[in-house]
């Protein structure tokens, strides 16, 4: 009994990691990578990543931090589809925001 408790361990660790990946995929689509290199492009002439974790931040929730990165794509004249949004946001808040 108690190497059959033992050797399910792994299997339980295994089991929930894959559904906490699971569930961050099903939050956020996109490429963080991407986000990355579009960011580091085209998103540091007006501010810097500091305002995405100053204490005074705006954003509070994913649908805020969706609807700013939108709103200041209208302010840029690239206009990032739908695809290059979602990467920026996934990268945003993997690397600042981290809301669940
Ligand atoms: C034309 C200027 C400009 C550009 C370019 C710009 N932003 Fe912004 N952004 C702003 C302004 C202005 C604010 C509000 C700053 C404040 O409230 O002090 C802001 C705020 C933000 C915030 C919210 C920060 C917070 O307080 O939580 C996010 C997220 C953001 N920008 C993302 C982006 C992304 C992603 C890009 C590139 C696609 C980008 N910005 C490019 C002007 C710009």
């Amino acid at each position: 009994m108690k190497s059959f408790v033992l050797s399910s361990i792994p299997f339980v660790a295994a089991a929930l990691f894959a559904g906490a990946a699971q569930a961050e995929n099903a939050l956020l689509p996109g490429n963080a990578a991407n986000g990355k290199a579009l960011h580091a492009a085209n998103c540091t002439g007006c501010h810097d990543s500091s305002v995405y974790i100053r204490k005074s931040r705006r954003v509070n929730s994913v649908e805020g931090l969706i609807g700013q990165v939108n709103g200041c794509n209208k302010q840029l004249s690239k206009n990032f589809n739908r695809d290059q949004i979602n990467d920026l946001v996934l990268h945003l808040n993997e690397s600042y925001y981290k809301f669940k």
